[in-house]
């Protein structure tokens, strides 16, 4: 039996460990990967902190939600995983085993660690506004949460898809100075004591007349003031509730201009239809007209980058150098 490096994750909520793992092997269906490059995300903290509605994961498991590699023939690769949401290893080792009708072919030429810090959540931001969120060329958009993965990815897929305006909301300078960098229009700093009719007032100064869409990964106080300033028929698609669980969401707002208050979830897509979409998203990652700032970490490191990606005090998406 030959052995790789892979982070373990055991037990659940504890950081995964750097230990020596059986390499997987191919069955009928299936392709190896050797793994280049596996992000640190949201959803791989969620599984393996055995709080999410996936349940507690059986361990020992290798975690890694998606991942960047090659092919035995050299090929390169984007692939899912179903790690800590169903039995069976992830991304985090030097070789991962998936059906072969899972993978994203990916050009030669593209960066394995970018392909990988953009990955599912740069999938959300697209199918959340140009499928639920049905953006329409034109149209004004309001980013939240937009100096995270999601938010960055959604700042630019909007402007590919024709919106006239994006104005983006976030915390920190640093998240704000993301937002530019990603091309926002105008950036809304938002903070912690923030109410929903202050922000809202932020908003709607910075807004170019009513807004019809927001794009929401963090719901709360912020989602709640950003359905004030959208116009008739406006649309709110929320992905996340990285601010909190619940919103103060008054009925008169929604009615008064029948807007539409929507939910999202990679989760209705098949991998393959994952897949599909990442290599879409490759020819924009690979032709410059998408891209996300990330942390190149080894492997060998994945306890500590855990922790820090956990805390939410990194420049970008940690992604593991294997
Ligand atoms: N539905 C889906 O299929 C799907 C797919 C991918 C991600 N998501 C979810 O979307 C959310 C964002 O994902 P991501 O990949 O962008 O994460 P990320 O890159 O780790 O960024 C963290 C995001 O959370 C925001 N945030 C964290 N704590 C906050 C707080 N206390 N108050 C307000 N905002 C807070 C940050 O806002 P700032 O920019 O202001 O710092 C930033 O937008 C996560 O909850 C994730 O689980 C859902």
């Amino acid at each position: 039996m030959s052995v790789q490096r892979a982070a373990v994750v055991d037990p659940p909520g504890r950081p995964p460990r750097v230990l020596d793992r059986a390499v997987p092997l191919a069955g009928e269906g299936q392709v190896r990967i050797a793994v280049t490059a596996a992000p640190i995300t949201p959803l791989d903290l969620l599984c393996a902190s055995g709080t999410s509605y996936f349940g507690v994961p059986a361990s020992p498991y290798v975690p890694g939600v998606q991942g960047v590699g090659r092919l035995d023939d050299g090929t390169p690769v984007w692939f899912p995983t179903d790690a800590g949401m169903k039995p069976g290893d992830g991304s985090m080792a030097e070789h991962a085993v998936v059906p072969a009708t899972d993978v994203a072919m990916l050009p030669e030429a593209v960066d394995h660690h970018l392909v990988a810090a953009l990955g599912l959540s740069a999938v959300a931001a697209w199918h959340a506004l140009t499928g639920r969120g049905q953006l329409v060329a034109g149209e004004q958009v309001l980013v939240l949460g937009a100096g995270g993965v999601v938010g960055q990815a959604a700042i630019q897929i909007a402007k590919l898809h024709g919106a006239r305006r994006v104005l983006a909301a976030a915390r920190s300078t640093a998240a704000q100075e993301r937002a530019h960098r990603a091309g926002a229009d105008g950036v809304v700093a938002v903070y912690p004591d923030d109410d929903v009719d202050t922000l809202a007032r932020r908003l709607g100064d910075a807004a170019d007349g009513p807004v019809d869409l927001v794009l929401d990964p963090i719901f709360g106080v912020a989602a709640a003031a950003a359905l004030r300033v959208l116009g008739i028929g406006g649309r709110l698609v929320n992905l996340g509730s990285a601010a909190a669980e619940t919103a103060p969401l008054h009925s008169a707002t929604i009615r008064s201009r029948s807007l539409r208050v929507l939910g999202y979830t990679n989760s209705e897509l098949t991998p393959a239809q994952q897949a599909h979409t990442v290599s879409e998203l490759a020819g924009h990652i690979a032709a410059g007209r998408l891209t996300v700032a990330f942390e190149a970490v080894p492997l060998e490191a994945v306890a500590d980058a855990w922790q820090r990606q956990a805390a939410g005090n990194v420049p970008g998406r940690i992604v593991l150098t294997i």
